[in-house]
């Protein structure tokens, strides 16, 4: 168990995100501490993390000894003053604005003045998040992806208020925690991640709903190409060693033609009314059956194992 003086990281709301990033400090040799309001939750969280980490056992990333020593890093509790000692919070709590900022407000009663306090927030802007902040300096968005263990970046969006110190400051913790941080230079909506990701679903809805494929096709096309190689090269180094002359031929033709609208999410929208979420219920685009789960169970065994 971590004792409270040696937390390298504090982290509030044990849900999906929040176990998950407390995972990652832990197994980087850092304590954490996650408070979660919860007991129900609370109490289950030794087994989630266990859960993650049993994971990367199987796969063979770590051993029993390292998976040991990260469980034994990480402790929970209800009470926010157990964060007195941390230098870096990180708030996991729900999608909702009012709630975040009260909890700041908890938060900053409770930190050392030089602590940063971060949120994992999907969407809301630094600056809306911090506006009832005393010390707005502090504050800015670490948004880490699911799941957290196993996707290292972190989009850092500093506010118009953060300290620079304090950009520095997290991005050498992330980095010590094996993440890969970037750090925005404006916050706009979407951060980086969710733009591109949003961008290539809305193609990818406009491709289905045109006719001209299946999901089941387009989602090979992603595996079997464009996943591979952007695994190792961003747009613009592929778009460099593609030719510019060449990309640029292709584009001029090809970009009117591409979806520009939010309409294509009527696709979305017909599976959401039939209460069909997805994985969690068995069907989305795709019947989620006990072969699809376990070929992709493996899949994500094989990933691990080359990161
Ligand atoms: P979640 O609902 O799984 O977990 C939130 C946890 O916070 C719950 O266990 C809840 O009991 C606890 N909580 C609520 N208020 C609290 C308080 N005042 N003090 C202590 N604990 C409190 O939510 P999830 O999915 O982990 O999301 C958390 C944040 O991360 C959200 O802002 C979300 O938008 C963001 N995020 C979520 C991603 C995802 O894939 N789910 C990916 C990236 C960011």
């Amino acid at each position: 168990m971590a004792d409270q003086d040696s937390i390298s990281v504090g982290i509030v709301g044990g849900g999906l995100m929040g176990v998950g990033i407390a995972t990652r400090f832990a197994l980087a040799g850092m304590p954490a501490l996650v408070v979660e309001a919860r007991g129900e939750r609370a109490a289950g969280i030794p087994l989630v993390a266990q859960d993650i980490l049993s994971q990367l056992l199987d796969a063979g990333v770590i051993d029993g000894a390292r998976c040991d020593a990260a469980l034994a890093r990480l402790r929970v509790t209800a009470d926010l003053a157990g964060l007195a000692a941390a230098p870096v919070v990180i708030e996991a709590i729900p999608e909702d604005l009012q709630a975040k900022q009260a909890l700041y407000a908890q938060l900053e009663a409770v930190v050392a003045l030089d602590a940063i306090i971060a949120s994992n927030t999907s969407g809301f802007p630094p600056d809306a998040l911090s506006a009832q902040m005393r010390a707005r300096e502090r504050f800015l968005v670490a948004h880490f992806w699911n799941p957290p263990h196993a996707i290292p970046l972190v989009e850092v969006v500093p506010g118009s208020a953060t300290d620079p110190d304090a950009v520095e400051r997290i991005v050498r913790l992330l980095d010590r925690a094996g993440a890969e941080p970037v750090v925005l230079k404006a916050a706009i909506p979407g951060f980086i991640g969710n733009r591109l990701q949003f961008a290539v679903l809305r193609e990818a809805l406009h491709i289905v709903r045109s006719g001209a494929a299946t999901p089941d096709t387009v989602d090979a096309v992603m595996k079997a190409c464009l996943g591979r190689r952007y695994s190792i090269m961003g747009p613009f180094e592929s778009a460099d060693l593609g030719g510019l002359h060449t990309l640029l031929g292709i584009g001029a033709n090809l970009m009117p033609e591409l979806a520009k609208d939010e309409d294509v999410l009527e696709l979305m929208r017909e599976h959401v009314d039939k209460g069909e979420l997805g994985a969690a219920t068995g069907q989305g685009f795709h019947t989620w059956d006990e072969d699809r789960i376990a070929d992709l169970k493996a899949r994500r065994r094989r990933q691990l194992r080359q990161d």
